[in-house]
């Protein structure tokens, strides 16, 4: 019988999904992984068997086969531990077979079967939600997954123990409550630009109405100090931008303690910078092109 957990693999801030099946078969001692794994995901067989043994749970002496359908997409990352855990445990009966049939879940274990956090918890509490399932993920990213909406089911565990607890009916989890990040000090304030009363007004039609702002003048002549007060000025965050670059900083694993920040983003990349070191080269170079 094969065993099937939803999971996801993350294109740029697109979560794509990805279904884990595990199969436990009578033959030679083997737990292999398929379905273009990278290292950290191939690796994650050593710590699925670690978890598993310290949490009183002994891998069979049979053939695990874990395929990560489709097959030609991919997978990185060390968020496929929890599924491949969580189907090993369905097919050997530690958990309800039916349990996870509701859920897309995501997490990374430690070798004492702890759950610890991994990035992109937003955008695939998202996807989970579009798909019409629940999340299971890391206890960290509880509150970011919280975010993604009222009718979310969230199960933020612990440990694998927590889970199994949880749906044994011994331990029910609370679902966590959406967070958001304690405010890091004010803002660049207007008041600290002397005289420029024209660029200062400049600055207040471009935000008022939405503009783009061209700024040339002599070095030192406060260029970087008016840009850097403008998001004091913007209005605050609507909820749909600041999941979109929550959803961004999720990915890119900047959100503490899974609390997501209401403040604007500011960067100021140097403007000799070339295209390649504003957004990073490597494989990812065109999928991070997309997004920009
Ligand atoms: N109008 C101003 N009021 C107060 N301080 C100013 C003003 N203009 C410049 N300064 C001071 O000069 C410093 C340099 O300004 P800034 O870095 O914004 O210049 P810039 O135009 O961005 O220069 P560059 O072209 O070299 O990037 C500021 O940090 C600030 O301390
Ligand atoms: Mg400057």
């Amino acid at each position: 019988m094969v065993t099937r957990v939803a999971t996801v693999a993350f294109e740029g801030i697109e979560a794509r999904a990805v279904d884990v099946q595990v199969q436990i078969i009578p033959g030679s001692v083997q737990f292999a992984v398929v379905g273009l794994p990278d290292k950290a995901v191939a690796e994650s067989r050593e710590r699925v068997r670690g978890a598993l043994i310290a949490s009183g749970l002994a891998l069979p002496a049979k053939r695990i086969t874990v395929n990560l359908a489709p097959a030609d997409l991919p997978k990185e990352g060390s968020h496929y531990d929890l599924p491949i855990a969580l189907g090993v445990m369905a097919a050997i009966g530690a958990i309800p077979a039916d349990a996870l049939g509701g859920y897309c879940v995501l997490g990374e274990l430690a070798l004492d079967g702890t759950i610890t956090a991994v990035n992109g918890v937003l955008p695939a509490a998202i996807a989970a939600g579009a798909r019409g399932l629940g999340l299971i993920c890391p206890a960290p990213c509880g509150p970011e997954a919280a975010w993604a909406g009222g009718d979310l089911d969230v199960l933020a565990p612990r440990s694998l123990i927590q889970l199994a607890n949880h749906f044994k009916g011994s331990q029910v989890m609370a679902r966590p409550e959406p967070a958001v990040a304690a405010s890091a000090g004010p803002l660049p304030d207007l008041r600290d630009i002397k005289g420029q009363e024209g660029a200062k007004r400049a600055l207040e039609i471009a935000a008022s109405g939405g503009h783009n702002l061209l700024m040339n003048g002599p070095p030192g002549a406060g260029k970087s100090m008016l840009a850097a007060r403008l998001p004091s000025i913007l209005p605050p965050l609507t909820p749909r931008e600041l999941l979109d670059i929550s959803m961004i900083q999720s990915v890119a694993g900047e959100l503490r303690g899974g609390a997501l920040s209401t403040r604007r983003p500011f960067r100021q990349p140097h403007h000799s910078a070339s295209m390649a070191a504003l957004v990073g080269g490597g494989c990812h170079f065109q999928q991070t092109l997309r997004l920009i």
